[in-house]
Order: structure tokens, then C-alpha cells, then sequence
């Protein structure tokens, strides 16, 4: 199981501080990028996720959950080892996105709201590294687990059989449920609230990874 805390949760005033201050007990940084059109959101983009990367050591999962991925991913200075993932609902073609991201030293992922069935990804298993299943709707943390993306994980784990995509779950994940979230299939934990919400991120993570183990 791979840790990559979202720092949506952390204080954007010392992003840089509350990412060293974790990175030790992570395996990867989880960027939530919004553009107030695709969720009702605005937070952060290439020049501030650009800078940390500059800094900071470990991979970065950059969540794009903007209408034009094609347009900003290849504005992200990522890292073989780091990922950019697109929003099956965005305002573009999904095979163009992959192949715009493909071309980019980075790996290529895809998420989908909680409302979107998870056959619409099924034609495009072959060319992903990476599927983030949303266990909340994206746009803010701090909400509830849906526990209706453990059956969608499972379904997910299914249907790429062999192939080697990892699945990575994003949304309401804290000690209490995140077993049963690594038990339905998920390779990557996203969490925010339950690390950067706590008064010792560093302990949280802890805490989190030995609850995932179980
Ligand atoms: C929501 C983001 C998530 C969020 C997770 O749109 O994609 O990554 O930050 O935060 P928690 O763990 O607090 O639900
Ligand atoms: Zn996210």
C-alpha cells in the first residue's frame, strides 16, 4: 500500500513545511489542481506545484480536476515516477488526453466522479498506469466516505486483470475505513483531512499505514 497524502487539508500558507514534515512516513505528495469550472473550486497550479517539486524528493500524483488537462499538463515539470491524472468527464477527448500526458516524462492516470459508471474507462485500461477512484465528489475535502467505491474498486480490480495499473482511492479515507478500502483492490491511499486535519500529520500517517496493514 503507497501513502500519498493530499495536502488540500494543509495550510497553503506553509505547503512546503507541512510536506517536509510528512515526507519521511509517505511514499507520494497528492496535488489537488481546480479551475472553479470542472468542480467549484479554485486552489493551486503549475507555478506552485512546479516549486515544490523543485524541493521536494518524493513522486507527486498531480489530480487535475480541470476542464482542459491537454492544455495545462504539459505545463507541470513532473518526473518519470510522478503522475498526472485527468478527469474522464473533462472538457476533452479521453484518448487525446492520455496521449497528450503519454508524451510527458510522467505516468498517465484517470479518475472519474462518483457518479460516473467505471465501464467508461474499460476501453482505455491498456494505456494507463494509474485509475483514482473518487470516494467523495471532488472539489473539497473533509467529506464522507462513499462506501459505494469499495464495489467500484472491486469492479475496477476485475476488469484490468493483469495489466499493471495501479488503483489509487481519493475522499473521506481515515484508520477507521481504509482496510476495507485496501482489502476492495486500492495499490494508492489518498487522504487529507485524516493527516494535514491533525494536530501531528507525521503521527497520522503513521497511524494511517498501520491501519492499512492491518
Ligand atoms: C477532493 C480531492 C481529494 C481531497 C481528499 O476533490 O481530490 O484529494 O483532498 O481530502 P480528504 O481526505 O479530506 O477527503
Ligand atoms: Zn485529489
Amino acid at each position: 500500500m503507497k501513502l500519498s497524502p493530499s495536502l488540500l487539508a494543509a495550510d497553503f500558507a506553509r505547503l512546503y513545511d507541512h510536506a517536509r514534515e510528512v515526507e519521511a512516513e509517505v511514499d507520494r505528495f497528492h496535488w489537488d489542481v481546480m479551475d472553479a469550472h470542472f468542480v467549484p473550486n479554485l486552489t493551486f497550479g503549475p507555478p506552485v506545484v512546479n516549486a515544490l517539486r523543485r524541493r521536494l524528493d518524493k513522486p507527486f500524483d498531480v489530480h487535475l480536476m480541470i476542464d482542459d488537462p491537454i492544455g495545462y499538463a504539459p505545463q507541470f515539470d513532473v518526473r518519470a515516477d510522478d503522475s498526472i491524472v485527468f478527469h474522464v468527464e473533462c472538457d476533452c477527448d479521453p484518448s487525446d488526453a492520455i496521449e497528450a500526458i503519454a508524451a510527458l516524462p510522467a505516468l498517465v492516470g484517470i479518475s472519474l466522479r462518483p457518479a460516473t459508471p467505471v465501464d467508461r474507462l474499460f476501453p482505455y485500461l491498456d494505456r494507463l498506469d494509474q485509475i483514482l477512484v473518487m470516494s467523495v465528489e471532488p472539489g473539497f475535502g473533509g467529506q464522507a466516505f462513499l462506501p459505494e467505491a469499495l464495489d467500484r474498486i472491486r469492479a475496477l480490480r476485475d476488469a484490468i486483470g493483469k495489466r499493471p495499473v495501479r488503483i489509487s482511492v481519493d475522499g473521506g479515507i481515515g484508520p477507521r475505513n481504509v482496510r476495507s478500502v485496501v482489502e476492495a483492490g486500492a495499490d494508492i491511499i489518498v487522504a487529507g483531512s485524516a493527516i494535514f486535519g491533525q494536530p501531528d500529520p507525521a503521527e497520522a500517517a503513521r497511524r494511517l499505514r498501520e491501519a492499512a496493514e492491518g
